[in-house]
């Protein structure tokens, strides 16, 4: 077969099945003679709300070399029959995209995503008390509605972010009855300032004044939905007694994978026994371990990545995950999560594991999409996994990947978890936007980034969790320094946080 009809030939086989293909992953399979049996092979190892095949999802069926060899003992902790006390408590997932994706990519389909995303964050906007009115009454020549130097109000979804000639910030927003200029004068210092932290596609309020002529609005305040002013207490009941452990970006199979103190980790978890941080832990006060995504480090994900691998298989390298994960005692419920490295769907948001990965691991362990909501004995917690943060850094002044909850308070003051659209995060439009954060939690927990912190704001506990990779070649490269080997502790009657260092 010629190549370029052996390429039409497999993207038809994947579009017929209901999927597209991304073009590293054509590539990969027209450099070797693809059989209609492979072909089938790979579209039965697809998690159905997979909606782009990527060369993660290729890469399983090409791989023959796989280091370590089969048979590999993994290094196992013993157990301590006094830590094997079977899990009590209440873990529900409120709010997770598994099983529920509509999205099959229609262009109707991004209109009706962006409209839930408009009205959702307008609500909460709305809420606020300000007399919002369409962009659409503005239009003083149809109505006459705006007379003299009256303030008006607003509410935009941003479609356009410049720069003046003259330096003055020109945002112009739409809603559903039409767009507007508006500009933030340069003199106007505070409001300059804030100017510059809005970003493309995400939904805020603008009063200002309307030009002479109606088409342009010099804006005097911007409202973002941001979070209620509460305290934690306030976000709901959460008086349950134990801790929580966060963790992300375990990287498993990367030859920078920090196994000695994952080891660390894993038997203190089941030992206990002392600790860098604030105070001591009773590991058996530990009631959950959450994992913010990336468990693996996966293949396919940037070029030249199997250079940097132990494990090239990715099957492999979570059979090796789960052999960790099934040595962490039982009275502690394993709740994970996917990331940008997973072999899951890459569009946001990610659901879980296929059930040929899951079933590696024990039964007790809970396995939810990216983002999820879930209940810890009342404990709201909003897991994600983080990959908005880099667009967040590239886009808004005094943003440091030094300090993750910086760009996290900014999610949590535009109640979105990815505000720009078709940057580094893709998005798959589901007739609902999953990245809205509705109710606020008590914690968000993301990862991604190889950092760690931790704080508050307006009553919401902030955790980035870090790594357990030490730097690797590109972070070299970027000048990034990861923070591995932590874990964040929870105390879930205080919320207050704990980071413990496992180095
Ligand atoms: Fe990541």
């Amino acid at each position: 077969m010629e190549n370029t009809d052996h390429a039409s030939f497999i993207v038809e086989q994947f579009a017929e099945a209901g999927y597209q293909i991304d073009p590293d992953a054509l590539t990969l399979l027209t450099e070797q003679d693809t059989s209609p049996s492979l072909i089938s092979q790979i579209l039965d190892s697809l998690d159905e709300s997979t909606l782009v095949v990527g060369p993660a999802q290729i890469d399983p069926a090409f791989n023959t070399r796989t280091t370590p060899q089969p048979g590999t003992e993994y290094p196992r902790v013993p157990r301590d029959p006094d830590y094997e006390d079977e899990w009590t408590g209440e873990l529900d997932v409120i709010s997770d995209i598994t099983d529920q994706s509509t999205c099959v990519g229609e262009y109707r389909e991004f209109v009706d995503f962006f409209r839930n995303r408009f009205s959702r964050l307008g609500d909460m906007l709305r809420n606020r008390g300000v007399g919002f009115r369409p962009i659409e009454s503005l239009n003083r020549r149809k109505i006459g509605l705006v007379e003299g130097r009256e303030e008006v109000s607003v509410i935009g979804m941003v479609s356009d972010l410049r720069t003046s000639k003259n330096g003055h910030r020109m945002i112009e927003i739409e809603d559903t009855t039409g767009s507007l200029r508006t500009m933030v004068l340069k003199n106007k210092h505070d409001i300059f300032e804030q100017g510059q932290k809005v970003m493309l596609d995400e939904v805020i309020g603008v009063s200002g004044n309307l030009s002479d002529d109606g088409n342009l609005l010099f804006i005097n305040s911007i409202m973002w939905p941001d979070m209620p002013l509460r305290t934690s207490s306030e976000l709901g009941e959460h008086n349950v007694s134990g801790k929580a452990v966060m963790i992300s970006d375990v990287h498993i199979g990367s030859d920078t994978f920090l196994e000695d103190q994952w080891l660390g980790f894993i038997d203190w978890l089941n030992h206990g026994g002392s600790v860098s941080g604030n105070g001591s832990v009773d590991v058996k006060d530990i009631r959950y371990l959450v994992v913010a995504g990336d468990l693996v480090d996966g293949i396919g994900i940037y070029p030249n990545q199997e250079e940097e691998l132990a494990i090239i298989d990715v099957y492999e390298q979570y059979k090796v995950a789960a052999d960790y994960f099934n040595q962490i005692p039982r009275h502690i419920k394993v709740i994970i999560s996917p990331g940008n490295h997973d072999a899951v769907r890459q569009a946001e948001p990610q659901p879980t594991f296929p059930e040929k990965i899951r079933k590696m691991f024990r039964q007790d362990v809970v396995f939810v999409g990216n983002p999820a909501v879930i209940s810890m004995d009342g404990v709201r917690t909003l897991v994600y996994h983080g990959r908005s943060i880099d667009d967040i850094v590239a886009n808004l002044p005094g943003m440091k990947y030094e300090d993750p909850t910086r760009p996290m308070i900014e999610m949590l003051k535009r109640r979105h978890l990815s505000p720009m659209y078709g940057s580094r995060v893709s998005i798959a439009p589901e007739r609902e936007d999953h990245l809205v954060i509705d109710k606020p939690p008590h914690i968000l927990h993301c990862g991604h980034v190889h950092t760690v912190g931790c704080t508050t704001y307006r009553g919401v506990t902030v955790i980035n969790s870090g790594t357990w990779q030490s730097q690797t070649e590109f972070q070299r490269r970027m000048n990034l320094k990861p923070d591995p080997a932590k874990a964040t502790i929870v105390d879930l009657a205080t919320l207050n946080t704990n980071i413990i260092s496992f180095q």
